[in-house]
């Protein structure tokens, strides 16, 4: 039987029987709709739910995200604060500890003027989390701890990790106070080590994701000029591009160019390819801008050089701008773009979205779970995909 024989029996079968939470989307339903459509979408902030089912749940593309999602898969929210963005950017699953570190980058009320505080760094417990999960079928409000980290961190934006046992975190910056890469004890006394500052003595614009390369200890990360669009650091003197940063050697060199605004980073789990998403559409004080970039672009990382070659478009987001970024052991792609998580298989085919109806700015894959940052909220969406990292540990 052919593979597009097995997909069609396998549609049939999901429409006829879909689990539950989960809507089946077949794309061909949707490609034409005619001059009398009312559901346009004239703003790439609304995400596509053509049957207006009610949120959270999840949207079948095709039905291999099944494969991933298994058979009963659950979105439920653990945290909670609806005045506070406490839940933005910089998740890091420890393992050992079973916490989730993460960031609110300066958040504070729903509005730029509270981007000038520094940004907040906190955990949540998952073990607390799971027990919670494990008494009732409803959502859950574990309280989330914040960490009181050294001045040396200013704007956390993004993270990964562990780092031979450490959170690794990138900062943007705040006015003068340069952009970083800081190593962070996940135990008390939470310590931190400031490992780069500077490109050979010039500061960065805004730091916003890092990655490790699988396999190696060299970092690579992203520096847009949001610090400066968001009003909290001086005007860009680099362009927006993507630097390696090699610790043994000290050495930082750049290796991808060519963005609006670069954001998050990932590699596939052989370390041959690199996906950069860029936020273009996003210009933080200059507002939204459609006709700008929400895609993820991808590369051939030259096994000699680390460059990054070959640049093509992977794909671009339908709603939102595609931030965070991370791959599942079989090579999909979850990307926070509007309207939740949107999954592309390793071809670039849409093949399922979490649809939450509120922008998840990043996610992390745990023990428990993929857990989505909403800003106002945390999730955990169970399913059977295990995360790229967590298996490599
Ligand atoms: C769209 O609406 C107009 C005005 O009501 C109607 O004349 C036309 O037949 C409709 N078109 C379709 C394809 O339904
Ligand atoms: C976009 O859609 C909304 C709701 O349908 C409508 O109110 C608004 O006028 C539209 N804007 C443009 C520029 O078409
Ligand atoms: C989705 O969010 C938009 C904007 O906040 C809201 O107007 C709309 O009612 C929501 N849709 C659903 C189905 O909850
Ligand atoms: C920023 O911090 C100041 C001082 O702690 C506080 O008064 C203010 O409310 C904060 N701004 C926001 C938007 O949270
Ligand atoms: C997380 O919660 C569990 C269960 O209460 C507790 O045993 C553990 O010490 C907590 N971990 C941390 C790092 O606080
Ligand atoms: C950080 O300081 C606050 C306020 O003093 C305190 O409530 C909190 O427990 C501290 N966090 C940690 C991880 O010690
Ligand atoms: C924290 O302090 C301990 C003890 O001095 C040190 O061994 C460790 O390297 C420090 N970690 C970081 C991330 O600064
Ligand atoms: C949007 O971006 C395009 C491409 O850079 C630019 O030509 C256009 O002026 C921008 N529009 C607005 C409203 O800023």
């Amino acid at each position: 039987m052919t593979k597009l024989a097995v997909g069609a029996i396998l549609a049939v079968a999901l429409v006829a029987a879909s689990p539950p939470g989960i809507i089946y989307i077949d794309p061909l339903s949707y490609n034409v709709v005619g001059a009398n459509y009312t559901k346009w979408r004239n703003s790439s902030i609304i995400g596509f739910n053509p049957t207006s089912s009610p949120p959270p749940f999840i949207q079948v593309y095709d039905p291999s995200f099944l494969d991933a999602t298994g058979p009963s898969p659950t979105i439920r929210e653990i945290a909670s604060n609806p005045g506070f963005v406490f839940a933005h950017e910089a998740p890091i699953y420890v393992p050992d500890l079973n916490l989730v570190f993460f960031a609110n980058t300066g958040g504070g009320a729903l509005s730029y003027s509270g981007w000038y505080n520094n940004s907040v760094v906190s955990m949540i417990n998952m073990t607390l989390v799971d027990e919670a999960l494990a008494r009732t079928t409803g959502n859950v409000n574990i309280q989330v701890q914040t960490l009181n980290l050294s001045d040396d961190v200013q704007m956390v934006n993004g993270g990964t990790g562990p780092y031979k046992g450490d959170l690794l975190f990138v900062t943007a910056g705040r006015a003068l106070l340069p952009p970083s890469i800081v190593r962070v004890n996940p135990s008390p006394p939470y310590n931190t080590t400031v490992i780069l500052d500077n490109f050979l003595g010039r500061q960065f614009n805004s730091l916003n994701d890092i990655k490790i390369l699988p396999g190696t200890d060299i970092m690579f990360f992203t520096d847009p000029a949001y610090g400066w669009y968001s009003g909290f650091r001086p005007e860009p003197m680099l362009p927006s591009q993507v630097y390696r940063f090699d610790p043994s050697t000290g050495q930082v060199r750049v290796v991808a160019d060519q963005f609006v605004h670069p954001n998050g980073i990932a590699f596939t789990p052989d370390g041959k390819t690199a996906y950069v998403t860029d936020t273009g559409v996003f210009g933080g004080i200059l507002g939204t801008n459609q006709t700008l970039p929400a895609t993820i672009y991808q590369f051939d990382v030259e096994p000699t050089t680390q460059s990054f070659m070959n640049r093509r478009v992977f794909v671009y987001s339908d709603s939102g701008a595609p931030d965070g970024i991370q791959l599942d052991t079989n090579g999909n792609v979850y990307v926070s773009c509007g309207g939740g998580t949107h999954v592309w298989n390793d071809e670039g085919t849409l093949i399922g979205k979490i649809h939450l109806n509120t922008t998840t700015a990043q996610l992390v894959f745990t023990k428990s779970g993929l857990v989505l940052l909403a800003e106002t909220a945390m999730y955990v969406v169970n399913i059977q995909a295990r995360g790229m990292t967590l298996a490599t540990l």
